[in-house]
């Protein structure tokens, strides 16, 4: 008994000192993976352009707030979290920061006194910038962007996630090596496909919110050699979609459908709509045409079945919108019961009655104008948050320099009951093929009284 005692008592001590060196050992940050000269200048734009590729104003900025000056709540399942202000202001900004206090930030997730800052802002991604891009990225806060003088509320989370050195313990099992390094030997030998790899992977952070997390809440998997890799996330309630199985949009819609989508905000199949949203208005309108040419490429060369398609399985319906030849060419049986009006189900009637005039009985839309809800991402998605955000409070698209007109779908919480939008929503996700499952009256109550943030 005693020995146990005293095995226990050595374990205690062992354990006690592991945890003062996790909580008192100061934190490494790690070296620069690139020497640039000191004289080094960024050629004119890149930093303003990099900010954008790394969309800092989507959460640093509060909505209608100046930019950058942070004040953005991001909630996260341990409770929320506000965003800094990261304009130059020397005093409630980060105006007295050296470029090495500015890197650590971004590539070791520490603030300018080594706090570990909470994973909401996305290092895992950028972790892996280029020397260069982070001391372009630095000049341009420094010298371009302007200071506003705005205190940030303090995020104040309960006990024990406030212990911010358990994030220590987080990063030594998550994150790897600073530096990006295309993964595959396909990827590496093609400088489109590497570049379009450094945009998805690290500026773009994509996998942010495309990639599901594993127990650690890391994303599960960051480069194309992971099975996982962008194979659909889930956000504040919302599907953000796989973006790599056969059935994809990457994999369905033609390079030229997939460069609209994230340029323009719009194509012939779908609209952006909550947190993508975001993505598109601040930061992928803004890309050069050869970046989203990289970008387009490298998705579409990392489908878990092979690279798609020269010839999109999914084409652009090129006859008219919901003319009748249209209509009638339709064969499946929820376009023939919508068409004949005989016997409509609920749900059925509810379409008909309140959506049909923009969707069409062939539920396919018209191109850029209405999106298809046949096959649409956010209609089958796992997560219904989305699709029961969307009939109650409506959707807008993005005004973008490709596409200024700002199209928008109406809400129909003041006209349907939760059991009426259960019921749409659930033919909806079984109409044309779609084959979801079904969406109950509890959760639409619940998106009523606390709707997802997206899109408002
Ligand atoms: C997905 C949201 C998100 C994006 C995108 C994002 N950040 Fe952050 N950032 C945060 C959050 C949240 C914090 C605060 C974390 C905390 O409190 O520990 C933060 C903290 C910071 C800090 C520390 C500031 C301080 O006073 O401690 C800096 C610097 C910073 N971000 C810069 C950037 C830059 C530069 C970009 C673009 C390259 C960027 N962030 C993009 C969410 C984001
Ligand atoms: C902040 C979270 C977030 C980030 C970052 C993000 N997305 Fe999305 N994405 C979403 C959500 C949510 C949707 C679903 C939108 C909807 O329901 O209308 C989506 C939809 C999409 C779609 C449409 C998929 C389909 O099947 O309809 C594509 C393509 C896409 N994203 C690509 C990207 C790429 C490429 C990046 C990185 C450059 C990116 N996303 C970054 C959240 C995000
Ligand atoms: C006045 C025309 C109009 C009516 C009526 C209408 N919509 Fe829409 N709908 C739109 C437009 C425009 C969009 C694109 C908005 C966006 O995604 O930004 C859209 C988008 C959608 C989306 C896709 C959202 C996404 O994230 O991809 C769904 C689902 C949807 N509508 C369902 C419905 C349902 C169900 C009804 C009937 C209750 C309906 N719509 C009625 C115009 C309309």
């Amino acid at each position: 008994m005693k020995t146990l005692v005293r095995i226990v008592a050595v374990l205690i001590v062992i354990g006690l000192a592991a945890l003062a060196a996790i909580i008192f050992v100061p934190v490494q940050r790690t070296g620069p993976t690139e020497k640039l000269a000191a004289d080094w200048q960024a050629p004119a734009g890149l930093g303003k352009y990099d900010a954008r590729m790394a969309d800092c104003a989507a959460c640093h900025t509060e909505p209608g707030g100046k930019p950058f000056a942070g004040g953005r709540t991001i909630a996260s399942p341990m409770g929320d979290i506000y965003t800094p202000n990261i304009t130059p202001d020397k005093e409630t900004g980060i105006g007295t920061w050296s470029l090495a206090d500015f890197r650590a930030a971004l590539v070791d997730g520490v603030d300018d006194e080594d706090h570990h800052l909470y994973p909401a802002m996305p290092y895992e991604n950028y972790r892996h910038m280029s020397e260069t891009d982070i001391r372009a990225m630095y000049d341009y806060f420094m010298h371009d962007v302007e200071p506003v003088k705005n205190q940030v509320a303090e995020t104040e989370l309960p006990f024990p996630f406030n212990q911010r050195w358990g994030i220590r313990l987080w990063n030594w099992v998550t994150l790897g090596n600073p530096g990006f390094k295309p993964a595959s030997t396909k990827v590496a030998n093609d400088e489109q496909l590497s570049r379009g790899a450094y945009l998805v992977q690290v500026l773009g952070h994509c996998g942010s919110c495309h990639t599901p997390r594993n127990l650690t809440m890391a994303q599960a998997g960051t480069n194309e050699t992971d099975a996982k890799f962008l194979t659909g996330g889930e956000i504040g309630g919302w599907s953000a979609p796989d973006l790599r199985g056969p059935k994809s949009a990457p994999q369905q819609w033609s390079a030229d459908e997939l460069k609209m989508y994230l340029t323009a905000g719009r194509n012939a199949h779908s609209a952006v709509a909550g947190e993508m949203k975001l993505a598109v208005e601040e930061s992928l309108q803004y890309m050069s045409d050869e970046d989203a040419n990289a970008m387009v490429a490298y998705l579409r060369a990392i489908g878990t079945n092979g690279p798609a398609p020269a010839e999109a399985p999914m084409k652009r319906d090129e006859t008219p919108a919901g003319t009748v030849a249209r209509i009638d060419a339709a064969d499946d049986p929820t376009t023939t019961k919508l068409k004949k009006a005989v016997d409509l189900t609920d749900g059925e009637r509810l379409y008909v009655d309140n959506c049909g005039a923009c969707h069409f009985a062939d539920g396919r839309g018209a191109p850029e104008v209405f999106p298809s809800l046949k096959g649409n991402a956010a209609v089958v998605a796992k997560e219904t948050g989305g699709l029961i955000h969307t009939i109650l409070y409506g959707a807008e698209m993005p005004s973008t320099s490709k596409r200024p007109m700002k199209l928008r779908m109406p809400g129909f919480a003041q006209r349907l009951s939760d059991d009426d939008v259960a019921k749409l929503a659930t033919f909806l996700r079984g109409a044309w093929g779609n084959g979801a499952g079904p969406v109950t009256a509890d959760q639409v109550a619940k998106e009523r009284k606390t709707p997802t943030e997206a899109s408002h």
